[in-house]
């Protein structure tokens, strides 16, 4: 009987992450929506501002050749030109660059997990930015809109490389500590807003 070709079984990274970091997504959400970034133009440029400083922390990641062999889409799905076309559109200036990342493999999935997660999270901001400040994909949230081909097929797409990865058992909790880094640094740029705009700690209100 001849073998069964080998292929390697898809793992349950993806379901893992979202499991490992539901509390921490939860609690930034709250954050962010206590920035109220849907109130007015220039209150939305909090929240345009800490996308920015994200997406330019993890841009080197969407030019790894290593990292698009896993990810044959990677460049294309880097948003951080539409963020700043969004700042341009705006009239606002982009903030002070934070340092990017270097980081092994393992722990750059976990960072593309939550950038490439929350862009399937941005159909309620997407939303809301159209009804609320009359924004949409060619003017001011052209980074919130969704793929041509569906939000949850592009996602999908991603998912299933990411579970395809082959990894050494090993790097497992470093993908998940990779995805509470992302979360915990733009939770960072959140404090940083508020505190800009002179609100209290999101902390302090136990969000
Ligand atoms: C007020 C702000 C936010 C709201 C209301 C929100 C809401 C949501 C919602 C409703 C989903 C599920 C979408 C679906 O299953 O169809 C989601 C997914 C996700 N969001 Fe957010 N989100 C927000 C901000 C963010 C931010 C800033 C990040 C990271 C930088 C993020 C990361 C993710 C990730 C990684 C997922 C995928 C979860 C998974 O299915 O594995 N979200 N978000």
């Amino acid at each position: 009987m001849p073998m069964p070709a080998a292929v390697h079984p898809a793992t349950d990274r993806a379901a893992r992450l979202k499991a490992e970091t539901r509390q921490v997504h939860e609690q930034l959400d709250q954050a962010i929506m206590a920035l109220d970034p849907f109130r007015s133009r220039d209150h939305y440029a909090r929240f345009l501002r800490i996308q920015w400083a994200f997406h330019v922390r993890i841009a080197p990641l969407y030019a790894d050749e290593g990292l698009a062999r896993l990810f044959p889409d990677l460049a294309a799905r880097c948003r951080l030109s539409l963020i700043e076309a969004d700042l341009t559109d705006l009239g606002f200036a982009k903030p002070e660059a934070p340092g990017t990342i270097s980081v092994e493999p393992a722990e750059a999935l976990g960072w593309l997990y939550v950038a490439e997660g929350s862009n399937l999270g941005a159909a309620f901001l997407f939303k809301a930015a159209q009804k609320s400040l009359d924004l949409g994909e060619s003017f001011g949230a052209r980074h919130l809109a969704g793929h041509p081909e569906g939000r949850a097929l592009h996602w999908r797409q991603f998912t299933a490389a990411l579970d395809a990865a082959d990894l050494a058992p090993t790097d497992e909790e470093v993908v998940v500590d990779g995805a509470k880094k992302a979360f915990a640094f733009v939770r960072v740029q959140v404090e940083m807003e508020a505190s800009a705009a002179g609100l209290p700690a999101t902390s302090a209100r136990g969000i």
